[in-house]
C-alpha cells in the first residue's frame, strides 16, 4: 500500500469482526511502535496488549460513555499506551525545553505508526483518549512513574469508517510568518 493512500484512508474504526489476529500481524503493528521516532531515542513508550476478555470489559467500564465503548470489547486486541514519566525531553533530569515531558509527544507518533501499520494490515484502530486514567492505571497495574495515556482497540473492521471533514490546507499552513485573516 501507497504511504499518501494508508494516511488518506486510515479511519477510525468503532465496529470490529469476531475474529482473531494472527500474532505476527500483531507483531507488526507492535514493530512499527518499535521503529517510531523518539525524542534522543528515549523510547519511553510502555504497551500492555490486552487479549482477556474480562480485562477488556473493565477497561470499558473506565471508558464510561464514549462512541469507542462497544469497540473496547468487541476489538480482540486493546493496546495500552504508557510512557515512563520524566524521560522524554530532559537531560541530566532536567526539563530541556519549556514544553516539559515530551512523552506524551513520542507516544502520538508511535500511535500513529501502530495506526498504519494496522491499517496497511487490513486491521481497524480507533484511538481512545477519553476515560478514568487511574482508573486502567489500577485494572492493568502500571506503576506510579509511568503515565497511561490512550487506548488503540485493534480488531478487522466490521464497518467502514466515515471520513469526518478536514480545515483546508490555506486554513492552517502560514507560510513564513504566521498570518491569520
Ligand atoms: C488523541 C485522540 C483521542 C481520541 N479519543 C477518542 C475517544 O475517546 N473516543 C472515540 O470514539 N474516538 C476518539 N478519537 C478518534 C477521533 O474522534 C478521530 O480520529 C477523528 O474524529 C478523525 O476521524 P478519523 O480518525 O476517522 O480520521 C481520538 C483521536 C485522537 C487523536
Amino acid at each position: 500500500m501507497e504511504m499518501m493512500e494508508a494516511i488518506f484512508k486510515r479511519r477510525s474504526i468503532r465496529h470490529f469482526e469476531d475474529k482473531a489476529i494472527p500474532e505476527p500481524v500483531l507483531n507488526s503493528v507492535l514493530e512499527a511502535i518499535q521503529w517510531s521516532p523518539s525524542w534522543a531515542n528515549t523510547q519511553c513508550w510502555e504497551i500492555v496488549v490486552v487479549k482477556d476478555t474480562s480485562v477488556k470489559e473493565r477497561l470499558q467500564e473506565a471508558v464510561g460513555r464514549n462512541p469507542a465503548s462497544k469497540a473496547m470489547v468487541q476489538a480482540p486486541v486493546v493496546l495500552v499506551f504508557c510512557y515512563t514519566k520524566n524521560r522524554s525531553g530532559f537531560y541530566n533530569a532536567q526539563e530541556s525545553t519549556i514544553l516539559g515531558d515530551w512523552g506524551m509527544f513520542d507516544l502520538g507518533i508511535a500511535t500513529q505508526s501502530a495506526a498504519l501499520a494496522a491499517h496497511d494490515a487490513g486491521l481497524g484502530t480507533v484511538v481512545v483518549g477519553l476515560f478514568d486514567h487511574r482508573k486502567v492505571s489500577d485494572i492493568l497495574g502500571v506503576p506510579a512513574e509511568m503515565q497511561v495515556v490512550s487506548m488503540l482497540p485493534l480488531g478487522y473492521p466490521a464497518r467502514d469508517g466515515k471520513a469526518p471533514p478536514r480545515r483546508a490546507l490555506a486554513d492552517f499552513v502560514h507560510t513564513d510568518r504566521f498570518s491569520k485573516e
